[in-house]
């Protein structure tokens, strides 16, 4: 019985010591009635996210290249909710491009960098023009996206002083290195980065960060990536379930709106977040405290992962290695 009210004195004391401690402080961000700015929202993660806001009362603003998908988006999106989204056609790596679409779009509340592209492969096979247009694409066309909307976000939209978000799209492959995306796992590890340095100087602007990590999801863009998916990054694949865009796009809505810092959008997910937890910013002592009692079985958990993955690899290599030895001193064998 001591025992008992002395664990509980303990559990008290110390979720009251991490209330005290974690920073930024709890935020609600509303979306009903605010302008919220999403790019890549023509097809997949951002287009499901597109319809999400448009029914939740959002003035919804998407950004892609290709006008017609643009135009495809917007009657897809009018026919669904009765909204009509604006859109805007510019390419991230362009910033005056980028700079014109969000003048033009207006003071935004929510910013969702969401754009980005996947190339897969060894990347001893990968090219460097590959490699340098996802950076391009996901790293400096985010850069050029919060350069560009930032000032006017910190101004304040006409008095309001509503707490306001920039949405970051990452991926669980931003928390861990997959075997075939190692350009596109560094593409979203910066991300990591300038969302969390990006958070300390504009908390005092009531902007409020989060950094979304989706798990494999069924989009337009997964499949075209599939097509030249190393094997071994498939079998991989088969221990991460696939997501639908829809059910990804109310997860990162949700957490944006309850101004988490880091929103993982499935199971597997949040196991990945609390092993990886690092330093990065913990607005609630609850979520705190399940980090500081899970993270020695989370990185049993991560472990475990490894030995499945290492396992994989080596016994796929070998085999490769016999095959292609087996071919090399057939000749000989012949001769
Ligand atoms: N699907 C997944 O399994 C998964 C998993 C984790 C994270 N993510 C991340 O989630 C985000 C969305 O992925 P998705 O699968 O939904 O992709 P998607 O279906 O391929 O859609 C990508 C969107 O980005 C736009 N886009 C691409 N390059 C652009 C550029 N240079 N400038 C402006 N817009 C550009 C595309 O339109 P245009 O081509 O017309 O420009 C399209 O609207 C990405 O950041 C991705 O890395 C996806």
């Amino acid at each position: 019985m001591a025992l008992i009210y002395l664990l509980v004195v303990v559990a008290v004391l110390g979720l009251s010591i991490l209330r005290f401690l974690c920073r930024p402080r709890p935020v609600k961000i509303p979306i009903k009635d605010r302008h919220v700015f999403i790019t890549g929202g023509s097809s997949g993660i951002g287009l499901a996210l597109a319809h999400r806001a448009a029914s939740a009362g959002s003035r919804v603003s998407i950004l892609a290249r290709s006008v017609s998908k643009l135009e495809e988006a917007k009657e897809d999106i009018r026919n669904a909710t009765g909204v009509e989204v604006a859109v805007y056609s510019a390419d991230v790596r362009n910033m005056e491009a980028v700079r014109s679409a969000i003048e033009a779009a207006g003071p935004i509340d929510v910013l969702i960098c969401n754009q980005g592209v996947y190339i897969s492969g060894e990347l001893v096979d990968v090219d460097m023009n590959d490699i340098k247009f996802m950076l391009d694409v996901n790293v400096v066309g985010t850069f050029h996206l919060i350069k560009a909307a930032l000032p006017k976000m910190k101004e304040g939209s006409g008095g309001s002083d509503l707490p306001k978000s920039i949405g970051i799209i990452s991926s669980q492959a931003g928390q861990i290195g997959i075997y075939g995306y190692a350009a596109y796992s560094a593409s979203k590890f910066a991300l990591r980065g300038l969302a969390e340095a990006l958070q300390q100087e504009v908390i005092s602007d009531n902007i409020h960060v989060s950094l979304i990590t989706p798990p494999y999801t069924e989009t337009p863009g997964i499949v075209e990536e599939k097509k030249r998916r190393p094997k071994i990054t498939n079998k991989l694949a088969q221990y991460s379930p696939v997501m639908k865009a829809e059910d990804v796009a109310e997860k990162v809505l949700n957490g944006i709106e309850s101004g988490d810092f880091i929103v993982s959008c499935s199971f597997i997910g949040h196991i990945l977040s609390i092993s990886t937890a690092g330093l990065s910013p913990q607005r609630s002592y609850i979520m705190a405290f399940i980090e500081l009692v899970g993270i020695s079985f989370t990185r049993f958990v991560g472990l475990c992962y490894l030995w499945i993955c290492y396992g994989i690899v080596a016994k796929y290599q070998s085999k490769h290695l016999k095959n292609s030895t087996s071919t090399k001193v057939a000749p000989k064998k012949n001769a």
